[in-house]
C-alpha cells in the first residue's frame, strides 16, 4: 500500500478520501505522489493510517460507490458533468450571496471575512470557466479521441490540471484563512451555513478533481 499513490489508492478504495482528507492528504492535485512519501514529509504515524485504511479494504464490499475504474470515459465524462458540475453550478451562486451576507453582518469584527469573500470570488470566477473549458473542448475531444487523436487534447488537458492546482491552492488558502472553517463564538446560523457549504464545495471539489486528473486523464497517454 505504501509504495502506491495515493491518487490510485482513492481510485480503488474510494472511502479513503474521508481519511486522507483527515488526515491533510492531498489526493487530487497531489495525487502521483506514493503514500510512504507523503507519510514522511507531513510526519503521519504510518501504522495508525495504515490500519485505518486496512479496515476500509476490508468494508469494501459492503459500499455502494460507482465503479468508476470500470466506466468507459465517455459514461464517466458523464457522470462527472452531471453529478459535479451541476453541484459546482448550484452552491457558486449559493455560496456566494452567503458570504455576501455574512461579510456584511460580521465584516466589522472579522476582517478575515474580506479575504474570504476575495478568494471564493477567484475560485468561483476560474470555475465557471473551467467547467465550459471541460465540456466544450476538452471532454469532447476526449469522446472523439478514439477516432481522432488530435495533440490538441494534451495541450488542454495541461492546461485543465493547472486550473485544478490553482483551485486546490484556493481551497487551501481558504482553509487557512477560515482557521479550519471554525465559526467564531458571535458567529451567527448564516456564519455557521456558509462555512458548512464552503466545506461541503472543498469535499467535492476533491473528489471531482480526483476522477478527472487521476482516473480519466490518466487513461490518455501520449505515447
Ligand atoms: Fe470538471
Ligand atoms: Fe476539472
Amino acid at each position: 500500500m505504501k509504495n502506491q499513490t495515493v491518487g490510485n489508492i482513492v481510485s480503488q478504495l474510494p472511502k479513503a478520501s474521508e481519511l486522507f482528507k483527515q488526515y491533510k492528504i492531498d489526493f487530487c492535485c497531489g495525487g502521483d505522489k506514493p503514500l510512504g512519501e507523503v507519510i514522511r514529509q507531513q510526519n503521519i504515524n504510518e501504522e495508525e493510517l495504515l490500519e485505518k485504511l486496512d479496515v476500509l479494504s476490508k468494508e469494501k464490499d459492503s459500499i455502494n460507490t460507482p465503479d468508476f475504474i470500470n466506466m468507459s470515459s465517455s459514461e464517466l465524462i458523464d457522470y462527472i458533468v452531471n453529478t459535479h458540475h451541476v453541484f459546482v453550478r448550484n452552491i457558486l451562486p449559493e455560496l456566494n450571496g452567503l458570504i455576501v451576507k455574512i461579510l456584511q453582518v460580521h465584516g466589522i469584527n472579522h476582517q478575515e471575512l474580506f479575504k474570504v469573500h476575495q478568494h471564493f470570488s477567484l475560485l468561483k470566477l476560474e470555475l465557471e470557466q473551467h467547467l465550459i473549458k471541460e465540456e466544450e473542448i476538452l471532454f469532447p475531444l476526449i469522446k472523439e479521441y478514439d477516432k481522432n487523436q488530435s495533440n490538441k487534447i494534451f495541450e488542454v488537458m495541461e492546461e485543465t490540471e493547472d486550473e485544478h492546482e490553482t483551485a486546490g491552492n484556493v481551497l487551501k488558502e481558504l482553509r487557512k484563512i477560515t482557521n479550519d472553517y471554525q465559526v467564531p463564538k458571535d458567529g451567527c446560523t448564516t456564519y455557521f451555513i456558509t462555512y458548512k457549504k464552503l466545506q461541503e464545495l472543498e469535499s467535492d471539489l476533491f473528489q471531482h478533481i480526483h476522477l478527472e486528473n487521476n482516473i480519466l486523464f490518466k487513461r490518455l497517454s501520449k505515447n
